[in-house]
């Protein structure tokens, strides 16, 4: 959400940083805009819409220099017009900044300064920051104490990098609440808002974590809390290659990630399953092993996607190792003063690590004593950091704005998680042989799934025109309907729900008539009849259903309109085969109307504002 990056070093800055951008622009893509230093002089340009027309206008207009910052906006406060795009200059000019996350106390700011006769060219959050740095800066002619000063002075969270006119070798960078990564190379520095821009620069990074504020420069980095207590950071070498960040052929990255699941979900089991032993083996966990048996209760919590794999989460914790397990939205779970007993395993669930509301929530639950495991794709994030112990997804960058190869890694996960505490409490080592044999099945699954690809190009051309859809599942594939429905809505802004099967018959059926497909999941699991029931509902309302169902599930073929057959697994995995088709079918109809599939409008991949 917003994407900054900034150099300062020896080469021209302006491809670094449109490059930079280029790689970010998945964290929003409303405006984008640079600020560079040359010579003392700023050279700004900002364009509303994509990158790339920002990268046009630089052609047309181009900026020099070798120290600068850019941006790529996601809209809060103030519509995506030239004005409204990053970077912010005080009134002086002599600074600018880019900035990721909301100044809360913006308006009480932009009324002092306006008081103090400062004229706003923005309606932004951000401004008032900027202004606020200059207001101080005019009356100490020291950037680095009037940046600490203005932090202390705002309210709300920020990744802020700040350039003057009279420092034109030095970035500050400073963070509260919003990521911010310090890429290191020979005699350079870079700082981004994730690792995809610093990929092509070098792998030696630094995490900045909250409070922390780092100067960059010809006299290297110094790093220091915001009231300039110094602090020792710890250089880490990044995992991610430049080869998984880019197409690869693939038209989309959201294709590309849904082909990638076989490996994806290979990856994410790779050195986890000890057969011999009939043991899970969760390295990440090892900081708290041997309080795992004594939890008494789970709390599953995330947004979006995440929150749709802790619910599959419940069902699996619940049968495998038979302790109470509550899922949270986590945005709602700070504001509901939440009850954390003795002996609550909190689980955040993140595939960025640096969701703001997931964030929000594991800290609310860790203050109530809870201890907190974090289930995370992006190492190093700020969950991931936060938490007492995790497990990775392993599975690489996941760029596509829509989640899908994080959703079923995470699904992986979760199972996994769910085994190995089944293991320690009740669960038989005939139960656990027939799970991981039928987990280390699923990569080939998945790839026959994936072989209904022109299957489901057809069935998307006969439906795209359709404005409302259902998807109905029962038991673990509830979440996984509403996980459908949710790639459908935010890839092609169709209008989509999810629903437990059996509560149609409770309201929604009153939509029911041919224009509205209805998506119906249904394996051969202990839901399977009661299922194929409820399709006979919508059937009898001159319905029309598609079903996601088991290979040579004859049944079912007679009842529906079409079927997308999907292999046998075990029902408790099944959701790792029957999200592909669901995951396919919102692609192409998304194609099909003419939507950007990998930036939809409104969205941004990782939401860092609450
Ligand atoms: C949907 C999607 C979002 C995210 C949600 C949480 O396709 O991507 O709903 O799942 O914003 O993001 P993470 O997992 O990064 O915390």
């Amino acid at each position: 959400m917003c994407g900054i990056i900034g150099y300062v070093g020896a080469k021209p800055v302006s491809e670094i940083l449109i490059n930079g951008l280029k790689r970010l622009e998945y964290r929003g893509y409303d405006s984008a805009g640079v600020a560079t230093l040359d010579e003392s002089e700023f050279s700004v340009r900002r364009a509303v819409g994509r990158v790339d027309a920002l990268a046009s206008l630089i052609e047309e207009e181009p900026v020099s220099g070798s120290i600068g910052i850019a941006h790529t906006r996601w809209a809060t406060h103030g519509q995506p017009t030239h004005s409204n795009a990053h970077p912010h200059l005080d009134a002086s000019g002599r600074i600018a900044i880019v900035h990721n996350g909301i100044i809360e106390n913006y308006n009480s700011i932009r009324t002092f300064l306006e008081d103090q006769g400062i004229e706003f060219q923005s309606d932004t959050d951000t401004e008032s920051l900027a202004q606020l740095i200059g207001f101080f800066y005019a009356q100490t002619n020291d950037v680095l104490e009037s940046v600490r000063h203005a932090l202390r002075e705002v309210v709300g969270s920020f990744g802020v990098v700040v350039l003057c006119q009279d420092a034109p070798n030095t970035l500050i960078a400073a963070r509260r609440g919003s990521p911010l990564i310090v890429g290191i190379g020979t005699e350079e520095f870079f700082v981004s808002s994730d690792a995809s821009s610093l990929v092509p620069h070098t792998s030696q990074v630094v995490y900045m974590d909250d409070n922390e504020l780092v100067c960059l420069g010809p006299q290297g980095m110094q790093a220091t809390t915001i009231d300039a207590q110094s602090v020792e950071k710890e250089v880490v070498t990044l995992d991610i290659t430049l080869e998984e960040m880019e197409l690869g052929g693939y038209e989309h990255h959201m294709l590309k990630e849904i082909y990638e699941q076989p490996e994806s979900l290979k990856n994410a089991t790779r050195g986890r399953i000890d057969r011999t032993n009939c043991q899970i083996v969760l390295g990440g966990l090892a900081p708290c092993l041997r309080e795992l048996p004594r939890f008494k209760r789970l709390l599953l919590f995330g947004c979006g996607t995440a929150w749709h794999a802790a619910l599959v989460g419940e069902y699996l914790f619940e049968e495998l190792a038979r302790i109470p397990t509550d899922v949270d939205y986590a945005s709602e779970l700070r504001y509901r003063n939440p009850l954390i007993e003795e002996g609550t395993l909190a689980i955040a669930i993140s595939q960025s690590g640096e969701t703001a509301d997931t964030l929000a929530a594991l800290r609310e639950v860790q203050t109530r004593g809870a201890t907190t495991l974090g289930v995370v794709n992006a190492v190093g994030s700020s969950i991931a950091r936060e938490t007492d112990a995790g497990v990775y997804l392993h599975i690489g960058p996941e760029i596509g704005v829509a989640s899908t190869k994080a959703f079923t890694a995470q699904l992986e996960v979760l199972l996994m998680m769910a085994i190995d505490l089944g293991r320690r409490r009740h669960l038989s080592p005939e139960r656990t042989h027939r799970l991981i044999d039928e987990l280390t099945e699923i990569p080939s699954k998945v790839e026959f799934a994936l072989d209904l690809n022109t299957q489901i190009k057809g069935l998307a051309a006969e439906l795209a025109d359709c404005d409302n859809w259902l998807y109905l599942g029962r038991g673990v594939n509830f979440p996984v309907a509403l996980e459908g429905a949710l790639k459908l809505k935010e890839v092609s802004y169709i209008h989509a729900e999810g629903l437990p099967a059996a509560e149609m018959k409770h309201g929604p059926i009153a939509m029911i008539d041919p224009q509205m497909p209805v998506i119906a999941i249904c394996p051969q699991d202990h839901t399977y009849a009661k299922v194929l029931a409820n399709i006979e509902e919508v059937r009898s309302r001159n319905g029309r259903v598609i079903a996601i169902a088991t290979e040579s599930d004859r049944r079912v073929r007679d009842l529906t309109d079409a079927v997308l057959y999907v292999p046998k697994t075990h029902g408790l995995l099944s959701p790792l085969v029957t999200s592909i088709p669901l995951q396919l079918l919102a692609y192409h109809t998304a194609l099909l109307r003419g939507r950007d599939v990998d930036k939809p409008r409104n969205l941004a991949k990782s939401v860092t504002v609450e």
